[in-house]
């Protein structure tokens, strides 16, 4: 609970509680190093439907918050007493799903009485490069790119950044979601899109998913997209076979390579010796080894989280709550839900 006489502590034990979509999970840090990354998924389940359905994701974490928690106290060798903060997402994310892990953290920290900490879901992947490196520091580049957001950022402080460029239009991974609907594959859909294209031969021309003559940095998917419908559809009425391996390889070099290449050179115009990375499509193959050889080529540092804290987990929200908790930003019982919250 909020206490303002709460001493701050150099290495702080804390647990993370994520529940803003399919996944429920938590984690314990200590100080930034991690103890144990927990995740009770419904992806299965909501494969079934396509896509996620809200009332089953509530439903889920209803089911699993209370394990999981237990699984990553265990796992971490932390005793519920020793913790000295609990850090949810309170949002952006499906509403009835946040409330979840929301109500059980506030109960945690009222029945322990140790400080809450709320965190936003996106600053949350931003901050799980503290956790691959320890000594990392701003100032930094980062490429953000998830289901939700897609943006290059110059983060200049643990709490500050400046959003060097973004999407006008969809994020990335909302792209390679409805890419992957199109060409049939299951629900989640990035993963499946990454592994036919692992077998595409021959490239197909599709817009990039960059934003040219723009005076500032942009991206769009939403041309992107409906050029790969257009050409799935255009076949089938046609009556001609598509290659889905070239379709997802030639999606995912217009969706990728714009990307790394504006990370890459805005890294060099503002002389940020180090990048870092967070977000589910930061988990693609292919990103992460055209990113790394830009990095390598252009001689930066990269910090690329490992695959699993750059899709959605617990030990990243900890990761932003250790940055909360170091400057005293407690929240209190009145903390709520919500769907949305902008960037910056
Ligand atoms: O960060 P995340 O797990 O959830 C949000 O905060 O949005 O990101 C989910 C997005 C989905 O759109 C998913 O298709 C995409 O990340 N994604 C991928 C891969 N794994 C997840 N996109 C491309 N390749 C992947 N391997
Ligand atoms: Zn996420």
């Amino acid at each position: 609970m909020y206490n303002p006489n709460t001493t701050i502590k150099q290495n702080p034990i804390i647990l993370g509680i994520e529940s803003s979509c399919d996944e429920t999970a938590a984690a314990v840090i200590c100080g930034r190093k991690l103890l144990s990354s927990e995740i009770i998924s419904s992806a299965t389940e909501q494969a079934k439907y396509g896509g996620v359905v809200p009332e089953i994701a509530s439903r889920a974490h209803t089911d699993a918050v209370d394990e999981v928690v237990r699984r990553a106290l265990n796992s971490a060798n932390v005793k519920i007493t020793e913790l000295d903060a609990v850090a949810v997402t309170y949002g952006a994310g499906l509403l009835g799903a946040l409330l979840v892990g929301l109500s059980f953290a506030k109960s945690l920290a009222y029945a322990l009485n140790i400080p809450l900490i709320a965190v936003n879901h996106i600053r949350g992947h931003m901050a799980a490069a503290y956790l691959q490196d320890e000594t990392l520091k701003p100032p930094f580049i980062t490429l953000l790119a998830s289901g939700g957001h897609t943006a290059v950022l110059h983060t200049q402080s643990y709490s500050g950044f400046e959003v060097l460029g973004g999407t006008c239009d969809d994020a990335a991974g909302e792209a390679f979601d409805k890419v992957a609907r199109v060409l049939g594959l299951e629900y989640p859909g990035g993963v499946n899109v990454e592994r036919l294209a692992k077998d595409g031969k021959n490239i197909i021309v599709f817009p990039q998913s960059l934003v040219k003559n723009s005076e500032k940095l942009q991206f769009s998917y939403s041309g992107l997209k409906t050029a790969v419908i257009n050409y799935c559809h255009n076949a089938e009425q046609k009556g001609e076979k598509i290659n889905p391996c070239d379709v997802a390889c030639s999606f995912q070099h217009a969706a990728v390579d714009p990307l790394v290449k504006k990370t890459v050179e805005s890294a060099k115009k503002l002389g940020a010796g180090t990048v870092t990375a967070g977000g589910g499509v930061i988990a693609n193959g292919y990103l992460r080894e055209t990113l790394s050889a830009g990095c390598e080529k252009a001689g930066l540092k990269l910090i690329l989280p490992e695959k699993k804290y750059c899709t959605d987990n617990a030990a990243m929200i900890a990761a932003e709550g250790l940055i909360q908790y170091s400057s005293g930003n407690f929240a209190d019982m009145s903390l709520n839900a919500k769907a949305h919250i902008p960037l910056k």
